[in-house]
């Protein structure tokens, strides 16, 4: 049925059923794709192209003035000429209420849209789903284990840490936005014989208070001294081996002060990722790797003839692979990196179970995981093939400022210092927030993640502290600054319900420009320009829709990509 686009009611459902389908549309919940699927409809009549070829071809146009919509011919795949093919389509192409023409260009369909329906359907489909809007079901069943940022206990948390958290934490959100059932672990580096030095180290230099008050900080003071005194006393390397070996070999006592070490870091690291919004479903970690698993990870590889002795350690040979030969246990019987992970992920398998399981790891690594997914493979788990690896380039110059994070809290205090002394430029505006240390954290963060998401992921970006705390550019100031906006005018606005009643929009009162441009995110433009305070009540019910809808849809995304929406900075 022809949808009246003049007059309420307003059209808030769509058959959908009436529409082809394709498999990777979602008209469901997402309008464009409404549109997308109509154009696919009469192509595929016309051509008698498959809809699975015909739907992906529809693209947005490189020149949005020319079209809404195009389809470059060549893309179906027909016999004949495109330019003739594209030219007989658009002689017989019959116009309806939702695609309004079509032109030929050369090999390009060029499709315009009624706009006006696209503004009702999208804002309606915002209002009824609201922080639901953007999600879809296509991973419903499907399981994913998300790793990431896994720092190691006693040691700094670097730059690299820092972008597995981030991208961690975005790839998880996206994967339950897209209806998956996910399990976050962090896999920390807490074993090897580095920690038999720790312990040893504890014993010289350790003090229990300390520990309780700052283990993170405690545990690497502990460790950077140790470290000093073996310089000087190659001994306390063997006590540290000696004292590593216990451990592997299960030794209580050796264990216990381990646990120790580990639960009080564990708790601290909780308090300072809840700062950034981030749980994790599991600490999980190299220590808790279990032998048994290890052992018949071994066993396995024995089976399959690929692990070899050399000088008493077992190594694998990868070289027909070009990745080198690995150790993976080493001659006194003591695990290695490698041997952990694989004991690791059969672990996940068998007790997690997983459809994919994704490592955020830096590009350093990329050799690791090439080993360890191909002796997975090579060990006969068919599984080896949804193990990823997402890498990321490094972050230079991120401590340079005061040259002294170390730790992610240095690093958070910090920045929430920095964005404290940016706020305080604006007198009038400061005195107005209610809480502007919480308020300066939130948006230093924001500062941080956005940067971060701007670059490239496998390329290297250089931490700017100027540009990422603007109030101009893509910034995360920025976006939590026009969420901010958004919210106030919402308290402005005088009306009671919010948002309005779809019922009571009239939709053809949202017919400037600005509104189009709007929907494609120029939040602040439009806010110059189309007032709700002092309008009149139709007009105010229409654009307050409007304005919720992008207030909602953008505290979405920030959402998505790790960031807890601001109501007031
Ligand atoms: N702890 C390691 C590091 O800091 C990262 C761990 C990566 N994950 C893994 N399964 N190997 O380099």
């Amino acid at each position: 049925a022809a949808l009246s686009l003049t007059s309420k009611p307003v059209p808030t459902v769509f058959p959908l059923d009436a529409l082809p389908k394709v498999d990777g549309a979602d008209p469901a919940s997402n309008v464009l794709d409404i549109f997308k699927l109509l154009i696919t409809d009469q192509v595929v009549k016309f051509t008698g192209a498959a809809p699975a070829i015909v739907f992906p071809a529809v693209e947005a146009p490189k020149n949005s003035d020319l079209a809404d919509f195009a389809i470059p011919t060549p893309r179906l795949r027909l016999k004949g000429n495109p330019a003739q093919i594209t030219k007989d389509f658009v002689a017989q192409f019959v116009p309806n209420d939702f695609i309004t023409g079509v032109v030929a260009s050369g090999p390009f369909m060029n499709f315009s849209i009624n706009k006006a329906l696209l503004k009702t359907l999208v804002l309606s489909k915002i209002a009824t789903t609201q922080e639901k809007y953007g999600i879809n079901a296509t991973g419903t069943g499907k399981k994913a284990i998300v790793e990431f940022s896994s720092p190691n206990i006693a040691k700094p948390f670097h730059a690299g840490h820092l972008r597995s958290t981030i991208i961690g934490n975005f790839v998880r959100n996206v994967l339950k936005a897209n209806g998956w059932d996910t399990t976050a672990i962090n896999y920390l580096g807490d074993w090897g014989k580095q920690y038999g030095l720790l312990a040893v180290g504890f014993e010289k230099f350790g003090s229990e208070s300390e520990l309780l008050r700052d283990p993170i900080r405690h545990l690497f003071d502990v460790y950077v001294q140790i470290n000093r005194a073996a310089e000087e006393d190659a001994t306390i390397h063997d006590t540290a081996r000696t004292y590593f070996k216990a451990m592997e070999d299960g030794d209580a006592k050796a264990l216990a002060l381990w646990q120790r070490f580990r639960d009080l870091s564990i708790v601290k690291y909780k308090e300072t990722y809840a700062r950034l919004g981030i749980e994790f479903d599991l600490y999980s970690g190299e220590s808790q790797v279990a032998t048994k698993d290890m052992d018949e990870a071994l066993e396995l590889l024995k089976a399959k003839q690929l692990l070899q002795e050399d000088q008493g350690a077992q190594i694998v040979d990868l070289k027909k692979e070009k990745l080198g030969v690995v150790v993976v246990q080493k001659k006194d019987g003591t695990t290695l990196y490698l041997t952990r992970d694989i004991g690791a992920a059969k672990a996940r398998k068998d007790q997690l179970g997983f459809d994919s399981m994704y490592y955020i790891v830096g590009s350093q690594q990329d050799l690791h995981f090439r080993q360890l997914f191909t002796i997975l493979k090579k060990s006969g788990h068919d599984w080896a093939d949804q193990c990823k690896h997402i890498n990321f380039g490094m972050v230079l110059g991120m401590s340079t400022r005061k040259g002294t994070a170390v730790f992610l809290e240095d690093m958070l205090n910090q920045t929430q210092e920095q964005m404290l002394e940016v706020m305080k430029k604006n007198e009038a505006k400061y005195a107005q927030i209610p809480d502007p240390e919480a308020v300066a954290d939130l948006v230093g963060i924001s500062a941080i993640v956005i940067q971060d998401m701007s670059a490239r992921r496998i390329k290297d970006y250089a931490f700017a502290w100027e540009r990422m705390f603007s109030f101009e550019g893509d910034t995360g100031p920025y976006l939590q600054y026009a969420h901010a906006r958004l919210c106030s005018i919402e308290r402005k606005s005088g009306l009671t319900q919010i948002p309005p009643a779809l019922d009571e929009i009239d939709f053809t009162l949202l017919k400037e420009p600005a509104v189009a441009s709007l929907l494609c995110h120029a939040v602040s433009s439009t806010l110059d320009t189309l007032y709700v305070v002092n309008q009149e009540e139709p007009i105010k019910k229409a654009r307050m829709l409007l304005y919720w809808s992008a207030r909602v849809t953008l505290g979405n995304g920030l959402r998505l990509i790790g960031l807890r929406p601001l109501e007031r900075m």
